[in-house]
């Protein structure tokens, strides 16, 4: 299968138009869930929601829509928790910008929050993760993945975050990816919510995939839910870039479909060490699972909550979605992105596969050895 459009521009686009946009009641439009289906990719211990689960994924009074672990249910040992897993149905080509604009992202001890981007034949097609992050951190990471050696991160890069691993190979460093550490503690959990949240960005272009946050204050005024078009150039320097002359993106990124994920515990949050720098120490036998997930749980999670504006798709290389009228006249478009895909053929099929994918397959190739018998489960 061929993931690029043979009419894509070469060179980045600078200005987009509006694709898809999820906000208000018809938030969840366009998303599917891997509903039935415990978290078998990060060894979480959570059951995914099916989607439209009122009791994690709702529309709040303030108009924003909410995707929160359940922190109402007493859950006994050996059983899960649920939280929500949305998957776009449409996979994204090169010459697209994904946005999230968030009050509030999920945060506290064995949470583990992502706004991320994956192939549908994972690890091929690789994976751009653009906002996670595990328990206590203060500050984003954003990593790469790639199936194949030969993808890297360039310290010549013009970014404001710092290169920490530049092998994006998923059998690199234990399969954590080429990564860039914000340091901004407004990029990450209470400081993100404290200072009224603010947006991600990532543009997945053919010459780089760029990254930026910015919060709230920073948000520059072009950029709501509404906007027909986004141009990253009025971003400035990206906090994340990973250069094509380091990266070949065509070769090692196919078609991208859009992931929002809160999971709990699993082989990043529940590794102990990675628990203990941000978190109080285990006691005695106990794991993170038995710490945290089980039982009641309210107080433990009363923050594991995404408090979302919109996510927004821009995007050169696939027609709005039919059913989104608005975004349909709104779109400038070329006679040959019209052209170039009909709306929902790649994405659907794409995105059917992908549930079948160990879809976090880096870490947990790479990191569940590490948990050794933390596994709880034989389900
Ligand atoms: C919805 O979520 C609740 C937990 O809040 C859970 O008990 C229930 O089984 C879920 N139902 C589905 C179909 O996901
Ligand atoms: C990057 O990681 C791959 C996969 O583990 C490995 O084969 C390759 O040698 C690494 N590259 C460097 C420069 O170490
Ligand atoms: C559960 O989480 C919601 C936000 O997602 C919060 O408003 C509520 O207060 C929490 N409940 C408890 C009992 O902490
Ligand atoms: C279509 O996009 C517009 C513009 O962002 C949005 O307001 C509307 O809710 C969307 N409608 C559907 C059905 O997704
Ligand atoms: C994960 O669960 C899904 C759905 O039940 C299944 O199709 C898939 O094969 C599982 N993947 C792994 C790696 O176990």
């Amino acid at each position: 299968m061929l993931s690029l459009l043979p009419l894509l521009p070469l060179a980045a686009a600078a200005t987009y138009p509006l694709v898809d946009s999820h906000k208000g009641a018809t938030f969840l439009d366009g998303f599917t869930v891997p509903a039935g289906a415990y978290d078998n990719t990060t060894s979480g211990d959570v059951f995914w929601a099916a989607k439209g689960n009122s009791s994690v994924m709702y529309l709040n009074d303030a108009g924003r829509f909410i995707l929160k672990v359940d922190n109402t249910s007493f859950v006994p040992w050996n059983e899960k928790r649920y939280a929500p897993s949305l998957l776009t149905e449409r996979a994204y080509p090169i010459g697209s910008v994904f946005v999230m604009d968030a009050v509030h992202m999920p945060y506290g001890c064995s949470v583990w929050p992502a706004f991320w981007t994956q192939g549908a034949q994972w690890p091929e097609g690789g994976e751009i993760d653009i906002m996670e992050g595990v328990n206590g951190q203060t500050t984003n990471q954003i990593a790469l993945h790639s199936h194949n050696d030969g993808c890297y991160a360039s310290s010549s890069a013009q970014m404001t975050g710092q290169l920490r691993l530049d092998n994006c190979s998923v059998t690199s460093n234990g399969g954590s990816g080429c990564t860039v550490g914000d340091s901004d503690t407004r990029s990450y959990g209470e400081g993100f919510a404290a200072a009224g949240g603010g947006v991600y960005v990532a543009e997945f272009a053919a010459d780089a995939i760029r990254v930026w946050f910015k919060s709230r204050a920073d948000v520059p005024a072009a950029m709501s839910g509404d906007a027909a078009t986004i141009d990253t150039s009025i971003l400035g320097t990206p906090t994340a870039s990973y250069p094509a002359s380091t990266c070949d993106i065509a070769k090692f990124f196919a078609d991208q479909i859009l992931t929002i994920t809160i999971t709990l515990c699993g082989s990043w949050a529940g590794t102990q060490s990675v628990l203990e720098s941000t978190c109080p120490a285990l006691i005695g036998t106990n794991t993170c699972y038995t710490t945290y997930v089980i039982n009641d749980a309210s107080e433990t999670y009363k923050n594991a909550y995404f408090e979302l504006n919109y996510i927004n798709i821009y995007s050169t290389g696939v027609e709005p979605s039919s059913s989104n009228s608005t975004a349909s006249a709104s779109r400038s478009g070329s006679s040959t992105a019209r052209t170039s895909a009909s709306p929902g053929a790649t994405g659907t099929s794409g995105a059917r596969r992908a549930l079948d994918m160990p879809i976090r397959f880096g870490w947990a190739a790479g990191v569940a050895a590490a948990l050794g018998g933390a596994l709880t489960f034989v389900l």
